[in-house]
């Protein structure tokens, strides 16, 4: 299944301001930077943002060097603003404690400001080609449909993170991360998937029982 997905990527990866083109090796740096700012935040308002950051910032140690108040101004209109706080923490912690080198596994990742599991995991596969699971919204949907997974979120969390680490190619699992992110936001879409041009359509549990647009099932209220 991995390997269908990665073809799939290599033709119809998404090009977005952070992203290498398929196969090529990404700055940890960029990956950590875009994933804080993908939290809770589109694609399409975070591109603008992270353009201006790795302008006026450009690695790690520039961020770390930068005043939060100016940090806090470029952020404006990205919300939530812990995540800011957050995000200068961590490029101090990285520049003054590490070397400014980021950890390269998911537990070493664990350990800075404002990276939490599905960050650790996002940057370990994406920056550093390791075989971790980053499991976000899209995510979950995707595989809550492959297995037709009935329980609902956030139940269901433990059970699609099992199964997400059980798909989790060796072979460019950064790509393959990448690529799930683009099928949930392209084609897995919450509403009208658009399986026909899926290419794990003929793995999916939940087309076979066409019950692909009510999972995943939300919670009762
Ligand atoms: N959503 C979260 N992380 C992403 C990424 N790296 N690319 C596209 N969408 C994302």
């Amino acid at each position: 299944m991995a390997g269908v997905l990665l073809g799939w990527y290599d033709r119809h990866a998404r090009v977005l301001p952070w992203r290498a083109p398929p196969g090529r090796r990404m700055d940890p740096y960029r990956v950590w930077l875009s994933e804080i700012m993908l939290q809770q935040t589109t694609v399409a308002t975070v591109g603008p943002y992270f353009q201006e950051f790795t302008r006026r910032w450009p690695t790690v140690t520039d961020l770390a060097a930068a005043e939060l108040d100016d940090v806090l101004r470029a952020w404006a209109g990205l919300g939530y603003y812990a995540r800011a706080r957050n995000l200068h923490r961590c490029a101090r912690v990285v520049a003054t404690e590490l070397g400014g080198s980021f950890p390269e596994d998911e537990a070493g990742l664990r350990q800075l400001p404002g990276i939490g599991a599905y960050t650790a995991a996002a940057v370990a596969a994406i920056a550093f080609d390791q075989p971790a699971a980053a499991l976000d919204g899209n995510v979950e949907r995707v595989l809550a449909r492959i297995y037709a997974v009935a329980d609902p979120l956030p139940q269901a969390k433990p059970a699609l993170q099992a199964l997400a680490a059980g798909l989790v190619p060796d072979q460019r699992p950064g790509d393959y991360t990448q690529a799930l992110f683009d099928l949930g936001a392209t084609i897995c879409t919450p509403r009208k998937p658009r399986c026909m041009l899926c290419p794990w359509a003929q793995w999916c549990e939940a087309r076979s029982l066409s019950i692909q647009e009510e999972l995943p099932a939300k919670a009762a209220k």
